[in-house]
């Protein structure tokens, strides 16, 4: 696209006090081209010690937030209190949520709008099962997933779009630079297609399943891989800084 390269960490619902405090360590001292921008996600405990701690080429990001405004939602954190903390971003949508949470493609797309409404900047995740892929189903799940949010979006200037296809998140066994590429560029037609024109050429399109130091590079060389979004590598200060190196 023509966006900056973009790497985000989303860190899950890992971490200590101390395990996040040397990792911001870590981060603080890295090396990391100014041709990247690089998003970390910590669990919501953790945010406003890593909002405090952070060296300022890093942006923080939530893993998740309420579809609407705040109030009686026990449990819930709304997009307005994530901005009154001074926190930019959110990731909505992962497969890890969609999967154990039951989100439907709606109830994502009413989150990402939700939050865009309140000024927040939205990661918004797709990716198919290896079930879905091997029975011919991709295509149809990817476009109800992006239908669900381009239904409730109407601008995409704050949107980056991660494909995480599930059966690479956490196993190891990473999408090859081509798998990547042919979804990708699905994405940017769809949204071409389906959006506009401009929305496609500008949209961010990041890759995300088992991304490590060792394939980031390859992944990266891609035309249609505007970047990363980072689970298990994103915890070491220095596998993470590579990746964002990667391009
Ligand atoms: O959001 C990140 C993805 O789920 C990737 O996780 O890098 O541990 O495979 P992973």
């Amino acid at each position: 696209s023509t966006g900056k390269f973009f790497v985000g960490g989303n860190w899950k619902a890992n971490g200590t006090k101390e395990s996040v405090s040397k990792l911001v360590s870590g981060l603080n001292s890295a090396e990391i081209t100014s041709d990247v921008e690089v998003i970390v996600a910590p669990i919501f405990l953790h945010l406003p010690y890593v909002v405090d701690h952070i060296d300022s080429r890093y942006q923080v990001s939530a893993q998740n937030c309420w579809v609407g405004r705040a109030g009686a939602y026990t449990g819930e954190i709304a997009p307005e209190q994530l901005a009154d903390m001074s926190i930019p971003w959110v990731i909505l949508g992962h497969s890890e949520r969609r999967s154990l949470l039951k989100e439907s493609n709606d109830f994502v797309g009413a989150k990402a709008a939700n939050a865009l409404a309140h000024g927040l900047k939205v990661i918004a995740c797709i990716g198919e099962t290896l079930e879905q892929r091997e029975s011919g189903q991709m295509y149809d799940v990817l476009e109800g997933q992006l239908k669900g949010v381009a239904d409730s979006v109407s601008s995409w200037e704050d949107v980056v779009v991660a494909y995480e296809p599930v059966w690479a998140i956490g196993t190891g066994k990473v999408a090859t630079p081509e798998q990547a590429q042919e979804v990708h560029a699905y994405i940017r037609k769809w949204l071409g297609d389906k959006v506009s024109q401009d929305v496609s050429s500008a949209t961010r399109i990041i890759y995300g399943g088992s991304v490590n130091d060792q394939n980031a590079a390859e992944l990266a060389n891609k035309e249609d891989v505007d970047g990363f979004l980072v689970g298990g590598a994103s915890l070491k200060a220095d596998a993470f800084a590579t990746i964002c190196n990667a391009r």
